[in-house]
């Protein structure tokens, strides 16, 4: 049985139909339904005939080398993944088009047309090098949403430097463990960002990480606001704006091998040690250019808006790379949606008649919680396309977002991906699929996905299993970085030179997908990946912690919850003081994301007779299955009580 975080008799009675209005298919970027048929029968062929579309300084010999789990696409190939999100466009009329329009929270704003981003980019670039900044050496990014962030992306590419963005609501520790795990020489962090009114201390936690992380050679600070003014390090740290002066305007792209890597991005998977996943560059910017192309639409007029934080895959994927080399106008935020009131995203939309949406299931169920009366303040009429992303949409959630921000009329598309993918696999394309509320109903042209039940073979129509993936794609994982055996053991052993994605998945009659949430002991809270064994680390570093498990509560809003259940040292007594400081103990070694929102403390864990931690059980326990209304684990022999049903149940 396949268990997931939706559920799924619920979701087998949704017998809504949504076909696309035909005005959208009309203008669509691909109405054909042939793509699939054709694509189906020469993926290779489908993909090189996209990769034709892009700029290339020699072509490829070959399209793709399989030699499972190791995949080369376009090898033979030199390519710049920056001189196609810039150059290729600098070239032509939409020189002084808007790339990038960025709101500030506290509502400055700054417009980047192509030519000034290339410039921008190309001057810090140049400053990279003049910092001795080579190919193939490693940056790490610890920035808010600012414009610095793309832009040092974008240069770090240029050069053939991998990035690795770490996501600014990390804590030191976490930036210090990346910084570590892929010996980045340049650390580029701001004095701090906003967040709902207040400032994000970033260069407090990034002088900290750096403290135990040796190769750090310089640390580039962008000045946001103004926090850090007295904390600069005058033998390592240097300012933006002091290093990009005088810097030329003009620094050659990098002609690179298309395997050459692009950036790594670390994720949480089912250990208590972040993966650095490997994104390389020819078949990454393939993968994302197409997506964006065709799941978005995107037409030479439309102003997209993806609303994530950069420091995820999305962002990456989805703000950077794919936008920008399609030649899009893109909106980037750097803030909350309720800053200063609950309107701020809808104000957005309206303000720039933001045409196509892409956005997470977490936030439109805070919108509803929220009531319609916010996104109806504004005239939300030049919006045509909407997206979801990051974690299962529930069907009420999708049909709240069609009717309140949609105006029922325009395609909603469930994108479903991983921050290994690279890019979105399963989606609608909105101007052939007709959605169904709740599904991201099949895999995108030359994508082979299946499910399957445990011995591999594919499930009948109608029925659930694991989501895997058959054959390789342009912008999939390459490795993670500096651990190859975990690469083959995570994702290529439980089924031989196949992709598992670790998400159950539920076929429906007429083939389309459900994805039902992880299977692993992966916690997806608002759409963020977080292990249980993070969790569980950063408890028994506690002093006060014997022994700690956690696992994913149902959330309404947030999809899932952690909680966690904790068994005290002997001397030490509970206490709702003691409940407080841990989870800000989470907090503080990993990020505010990984809060608890509940701590048990209990005598002792469920374990199976192998030594196993009892997930079910303690899942029951937390969402107030198990024990009814009473919510201590305390008494011993009620622990024991539970194994045992659980014990039989499980035989
Ligand atoms: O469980 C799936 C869920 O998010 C996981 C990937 O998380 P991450 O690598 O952080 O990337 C998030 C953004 C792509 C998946 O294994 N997930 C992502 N999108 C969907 C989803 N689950 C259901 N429906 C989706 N559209």
């Amino acid at each position: 049985m396949v268990e997931g975080s939706q559920n799924i008799d619920a979701l087998l009675t949704e017998d809504r139909r949504f076909p696309p209005p035909p005005a959208f298919q009309e203008q669509a970027n691909v109405n054909d339904p042939g793509v699939y048929e054709e694509a189906a029968k020469d993926p290779e062929g489908f993909w090189a005939r996209f990769a034709e579309e892009l700029h290339w300084f020699k072509k490829w010999d070959k399209v793709l080398e399989w030699d499972p789990p190791y995949a080369k696409w376009f090898q033979g190939g030199k390519i710049n993944v920056s001189y196609n999100c810039l150059d290729r466009h600098v070239a032509t009329a939409r020189k002084n088009k808007a790339a990038l329009i960025w709101e500030g929270e506290p509502g400055d704003r700054q417009v980047y047309t192509y030519w000034d981003l290339y410039r921008e980019v190309c001057k810090f670039a140049n400053a990279l090098k003049g910092l001795g900044l080579k190919k193939g050496d490693r940056v790490t990014i610890y920035l808010p949403m600012v414009p610095e962030l793309p832009i040092a992306m974008l240069a770090c590419a240029r050069l053939g430097a991998p990035h690795s963005v770490v996501f600014g609501g990390f804590s030191s520790e976490s930036l210090r463990d990346r910084i570590n795990d892929s010996e980045a020489k340049i650390l580029i962090t701001a004095d701090g960002g906003f967040r709902r009114g207040r400032v994000v201390p970033l260069k407090e936690n990034a002088d900290e990480a750096v403290k135990g992380a040796p190769t750090t050679e310089k640390v580039i600070v962008v000045r946001r606001t103004g926090t850090a003014d007295d904390q600069m390090n005058p033998d390592t740290d240097v300012w933006w704006h002091d290093l990009m002066e005088g810097q030329s305007q003009v620094c050659p792209a990098e002609p690179l091998d298309s395997e050459d890597i692009l950036y790594l991005l670390y994720t949480s998977g089912t250990t208590g040690k972040p993966k650095g996943i490997v994104h390389t560059t020819a078949g990454y910017l393939l993968g994302t250019y197409a997506t964006t192309k065709w799941i978005f639409d995107l037409k030479e007029d439309d102003v997209y808006w993806c609303t994530a934080d950069i420091g995820w895959v999305t962002g990456h994927s989805y703000i950077v790379y794919g936008p920008l080399s399609n030649g899009a106008t893109s909106i980037m935020y750097e803030g909350t949606p309720d800053y200063p009131d609950r309107d701020r995203f809808w104000s957005i939309v309206e303000k720039y008649g933001v045409t196509v949406f892409y956005t997470a299931p977490t936030a439109i169920r805070t919108f509803m919680r929220w009531g319609t009366e916010y996104p109806a303040k504004h005239d939300l009429g030049s919006l045509r396309l909407l997206g979801s992303v990051g974690e299962p949409i529930n069907p009420e959630a999708w049909m709240w977002y069609w009717e309140h921000v949609g105006r029922s009329n325009c395609p909603v598309v469930d994108t479903w991906w991983q921050t290994e993918t690279g890019m979105i696999l399963i989606s609608p394309l909105p101007g052939l699929t007709t959605l169904k509320p709740g599904s991201a109903t099949r895999p995108f042209p030359g994508i082979d996905a299946e499910v399957v039940d445990e011995g591999g073979n594919a499930v009948d129509l109608g029925q659930g299993g694991y989501l895997v993936l058959k054959k390789p794609w342009p912008a999939m994982l390459r490795n993670i970085y500096g651990d190859p055996e975990r690469f083959v053991q995570q994702y290529w052993s439980r089924y031989p030179g196949i992709y598992f994605t670790a998400d159950g998945c539920k076929r429906d009659d007429e083939g389309y997908f459900w994805l039902l949430g992880r299977v692993d002991d992966v916690i997806n809270v608002s759409a963020h990946r977080i292990s249980t064994m993070e969790v569980e680390s950063a408890l028994v570093d506690h002093t006060a912690v014997a022994e700690a498990a956690s696992i994913g509560r149902t959330d309404d809003v947030k999809g899932q919850a952690v909680v966690a259940f904790v068994t005290l040292k002997e001397e030490v007594p509970a206490s709702e003081e003691l409940m407080v400081e841990l989870k800000q103990h989470v907090a503080g070694k990993i990020g505010s994301i990984a809060r608890p929102d509940d701590i048990y403390f209990t005598a002792e864990l469920p374990k199976t007779r192998s030594g196993k931690i009892m997930r079910r059980l303690l899942r029951d326990v937390a969402e107030g299955r198990a024990l009814g209304d009473t919510t201590t684990l305390a008494d011993p022999a009620v622990v024991e009580a539970l194994k045992e049903r659980y014990d039989e149940d499980e035989a």
